[in-house]
């Protein structure tokens, strides 16, 4: 595949292009998937983390094979404790520093002195105000100059998220989006961490199972959901943030197998 394809200036993201990546790329272990996109998207890829389970899989596997993925994430100020510990432990032990993305502090002093510091439980459209403040918008920012952008979903944890692609387009940020994980179940997840010793945040312990901020996140009784611990006051089909809203329909229609990565 010629990389001029994929240059910034061009951006021209089509189906075949995905397509034709998917298969290149579908069959093999995340490692290697991991290397083939960072060569074909040099110095145009990136990895955004909130330091989940699921992210701190992705984060090792980059980290400690040295792939040269730009890791990310996006501060929105209202992050746990626990977030906050796990993002240096992360640091300190693969011995980088991931790269912070903050909120606009006039978007936020505006929403906080016009709404009050708890504007999200007034209503979805203040919820959704403040995501887009203090994580949407900051993701534009994160993104400006990539083109392949990889993330921690998976098609398990939610039903807004049961189609998801190995590789989708993503026309809100005009981007690839790379969801290697899409097909583990939670159980692979957790055995991956633990073969690996891999640092992750003390809240899952805690029953924390999908964490994002404080405010909008509790834990979960067992039997429950995995993200029945966030914005638990709005129904499920309506809990995304707006980070992972807008993946292109046709795309994910295209129906690629993506085998299940082998352990
Ligand atoms: S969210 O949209 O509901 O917040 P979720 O917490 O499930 O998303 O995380 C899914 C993926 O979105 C993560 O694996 C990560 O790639 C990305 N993500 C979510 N929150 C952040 C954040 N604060 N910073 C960077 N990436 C994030
Ligand atoms: Fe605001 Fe809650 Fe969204 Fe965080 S999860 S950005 S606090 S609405």
């Amino acid at each position: 595949m010629d990389a001029q394809d994929f240059s910034v200036e061009q951006r021209k993201i089509n189906l075949n292009m995905i397509q034709e990546l998917t298969q290149k790329i579908q069959n093999l272990p995340i490692e290697e998937q991991l290397e083939f996109l960072a060569k074909e998207f040099e110095g145009r890829i990136a990895f955004s983390t909130s330091f989940g389970q699921e992210d701190q899989i992705i984060s090792h596997i980059i980290l400690s094979n040295n792939i040269p993925i730009e890791i990310f994430t996006l501060d929105t100020g209202r992050m746990f404790e626990e977030t906050y510990k796990i993002w240096n432990i992360t640091n300190k032990k693969y011995n980088t520093k991931i790269t912070a993305y903050f909120p606009d502090k006039n978007e936020v002093e505006k929403m906080v002195k016009e709404k009050g510091i708890y504007s999200f439980y007034n209503s979805i459209d203040d919820r959704k105000e403040c995501c887009n403040i203090r994580k949407v918008y900051p993701l534009t920012r994160a993104l400006k100059n990539i083109d392949l952008w990889i993330t921690g979903l998976r098609a398990e944890q939610s039903v807004t998220r049961t189609d998801l692609a190995l590789l989708e387009e993503n026309k809100t940020f005009n981007v690839i989006k790379f969801n290697p994980l899409t097909k583990w179940t939670y159980q692979d997840v957790l055995d991956y961490i633990k073969q690996n010793n891999i640092p992750y945040n003390e809240l899952h312990d805690k029953g924390f199972l999908s964490i994002g901020c404080a405010p909008c996140t509790r834990a979960v009784k067992k039997g429950e959901d995995i993200r029945a611990g966030r914005w638990w006051w709005e129904s499920k089909d309506k809990k995304e943030c707006g980070l992972h809203v807008d993946s292109k329909v046709e795309t994910r229609n295209l129906k690629i197998e993506s085998s299940k990565i082998k352990l």
